[in-house]
C-alpha cells in the first residue's frame, strides 16, 4: 500500500561477544528467561546455582545448613570464575552474587550483566508459589519483611550492571526481547566507542 511504513526486522541474530550474566532477585526469572535468551542467541545456557550444587555434590539448602553462606558464597565465587573461563554462554546467577565484590568485579570486566528487576510484589507473588527451596527466605516468618529488607540492601548493588530490564508478572517472550534489544544497542555502542578509540 502506497505510503505505508516499510517494516523491517530489527531482531536479526548477533553473536554475543562475551557470556551474559543475568543477575537479580530470587523469583525474578534468570533461569527461564537465560534459557530462552540462550536459544535465542545459539549459544548455551548454564546455571550457576546447577553448578555450584554438581561441584559440591549437594544442595545449596545442605550447603548453606552445612557451611554457612560465607563458604556458599567462596564455592559460588570458584564456579563462576570458571564459567567465565569457558564458551561464551548465557549464565543465570544466584541473588546473592553479584553482591560478593570480587564476583561483582569477574562479571563486570568479564561480561555482560543484566539485571532482571521486578518489584517487591511481583516477586513474593512468585516465590509464594515456587517449591525451590530458598534458604534466606524458607524461614522467615515474614517472608515479604524479608524480601523488601533484602531489595533495599542489594538494589543499589544491581545498579552498577550494564543493562537494566523490567520485568513483571506477564508472559516471557516479550522480557526476552527487551533483554535481546537492550544487548545488541549495548554491544552498538560498546563497539562504536571502541573504533572512536581507534
Ligand atoms: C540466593 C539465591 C539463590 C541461591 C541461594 C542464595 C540469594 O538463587 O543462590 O539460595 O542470596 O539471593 P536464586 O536467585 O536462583 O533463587
Amino acid at each position: 500500500m502506497l505510503g505505508s511504513p516499510v517494516t523491517m526486522k530489527t531482531d536479526s541474530f548477533f553473536a554475543p561477544p562475551r557470556t551474559i550474566v543475568l543477575i537479580g532477585m530470587m523469583g525474578a526469572g534468570k533461569t527461564s528467561i537465560g534459557r530462552r535468551l540462550a536459544a535465542r542467541l545459539g549459544v548455551p545456557f548454564v546455571d550457576a546455582d546447577a553448578e555450584i550444587e554438581e561441584a559440591a555434590g549437594s544442595s545449596i539448602a545442605d550447603i548453606f545448613e552445612r557451611h554457612g553462606e560465607e563458604a556458599f558464597r567462596d564455592g559460588e565465587r570458584r564456579v563462576i570464575s570458571r564459567l567465565l573461563d569457558g564458551p561464551i554462554n548465557v549464565m543465570a546467577t544466584g541473588g546473592g552474587a553479584f553482591l560478593d565484590k570480587n564476583t561483582r568485579g569477574l562479571i563486570m570486566s568479564r561480561a555482560i550483566s543484566v539485571w532482571l528487576r521486578a518489584s517487591l510484589d511481583t516477586l513474593a507473588m512468585r516465590l509464594e508459589r515456587s517449591r525451590t527451596p530458598r534458604p534466606l527466605l524458607d524461614k522467615e516468618a515474614d517472608m515479604r519483611g524479608a524480601l523488601s529488607r533484602l531489595i533495599d540492601e542489594r538494589y543499589p548493588i544491581y545498579e552498577e550492571s550494564h543493562i537494566v530490564v523490567d520485568t513483571g508478572d506477564g508472559p516471557q517472550e516479550p522480557v526476552v526481547d527487551s533483554v535481546y534489544n537492550s544487548l545488541q544497542s549495548f554491544i552498538n555502542e560498546e563497539n562504536i566507542r571502541k573504533n572512536e578509540q581507534s
